[in-house]
């Protein structure tokens, strides 16, 4: 697939499958074309994912691993993607720490008791991944057997700040009122919440490397939502704590932040092989900011997968233009696959980026 001679060295202590061109992009090595995957890519726009989802909840499907490594596949059957995303949620750790947790039809994640105080911290657990979750690690071994090497597994979790917000307000927010309402009032609550949250996701990430995740992301959903001080002040620590023992097992580790145009450069600190961009910033720019020394994901709008064809060939074309061939591009969008999204021109958008960047 690609020149063998260019992975001996540098691919070293990447053991498993070193020659895909997933794990080349994340090491910015040169590949044979773009390796392009989508967040989200298993879900309710595909018609496979709909006819289990008729029949189980989005945790009945999680807890089966038979079932939760058969979703992973769909799109990489269907789509010819270049990685798997292990089928789970950033919310899977929030059970096992004590929180009662539910997906309510049409309205999303809702835990039912938050954190607010010290108390409410105090009768945490840390996460044990291996056994608290041992369906997921279970799924990761099933999807490893069954892709065989044919492209990468990318195992996944929230990251810290992202998490707590959900555990904090008790569903999705706009405004973080409780969240930054912790940090600024409660602060000592906020750091005893972040440390055995920070500890729990770096497990969790270790343990889904050891079940066999060649790759792992980091999603900061909802990071967009902090100034640049108050991240580097009640954030960037703890997910540097997370990202730096995911780093620790030798897989990639791609930190991916929504809206967070400002912070990038803080989130480069905090760590990462791959910074993962949103549509916000063209991906050169996105790119300048960070420096050429990491390598980059993203970062088509994912309204652009509803276009005219015409449209999103062109759009497509700018990415990769403004990539400029240079080693570490991993094609993605800037943000999940929306519900909707026409099966069809994503499969396309596949074929588009393999065609428009083959080298
Ligand atoms: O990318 C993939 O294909 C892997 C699977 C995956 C899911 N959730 C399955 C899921 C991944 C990577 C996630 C991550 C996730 N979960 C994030 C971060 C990514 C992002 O989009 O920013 C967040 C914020 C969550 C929390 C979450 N889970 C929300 C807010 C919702 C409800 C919103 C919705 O789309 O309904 C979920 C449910 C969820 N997780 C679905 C899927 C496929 C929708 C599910 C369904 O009911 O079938």
């Amino acid at each position: 697939m690609n020149n063998p001679q260019a992975t001996s060295v540098a691919s070293a202590q990447w053991v498993d499958e070193p020659q895909l061109r997933f794990l080349r992009a994340c090491q910015r090595l040169p590949v044979d074309a773009t390796p392009v995957w989508f967040m989200r890519q298993a879900g309710r726009y595909m018609p496979e994912y709909r006819a289990i989802r008729d029949r189980f909840s989005l945790l009945e499907i999680v807890a089966q691993p038979e079932l939760a490594a058969e979703v992973t596949l769909q799109p990489v059957n269907a789509l010819g993607v270049d990685a798997a995303i292990l089928f789970a949620d950033i919310l899977l750790p929030v059970e096992p720490m004590g929180l009662k947790l539910e997906f309510v039809k049409g309205e999303g994640p809702l835990i039912h008791d938050p954190i607010r105080r010290l108390a409410d911290v105090a009768r945490l657990r840390t996460l044990q991944p291996h056994t608290d979750l041992g369906h997921v690690m279970e799924a990761i071994r099933l999807v490893r057997k069954e892709l065989d090497g044919k492209v990468p597994l990318i195992g996944f979790s929230g990251a810290p700040f992202t998490v707590a917000s959900y555990m904090i307000e008790g569903e999705a927010s706009r405004e973080y009122l409780h969240t930054k309402g912790m940090m600024y009032a409660d602060p000592q609550t906020w750091h005893a919440f972040m440390e055995i949250l920070s500890e729990s996701l770096a497990a969790y990430l270790v343990a889904q490397v050891e079940a066999g995740a060649q790759a792992v992301q980091l999603f900061d959903s909802w990071v967009g939502a902090l100034a640049p001080h108050d991240y580097a002040e009640f954030v960037l620590p703890y997910s540097r704590r997370v990202l730096q023992a995911a780093l620790t097992t030798g897989v990639p580790v791609i930190h991916f932040g929504v809206g967070a145009t400002t912070l990038l450069p803080l989130m480069k600190q905090a760590g990462g092989s791959v910074i993962g961009l949103d549509w916000r910033l063209p991906l050169d720019q996105g790119w300048d900011l960070l420096g050429h020394d990491v390598a980059v994901q993203g970062n088509l709008d994912p309204i652009t997968l509803f276009a005219p064809t015409a449209i999103l060939r062109q759009r497509v074309q700018d990415v990769l233009q403004r990539a400029a061939g240079r080693p570490g591009h991993i094609f993605n969008l800037g943000h999940g696959i929306l519900k909707n999204t026409p099966v069809e021109n994503v499969r396309a958008a596949v074929e588009m980026v393999h065609e428009l960047s083959a080298r």
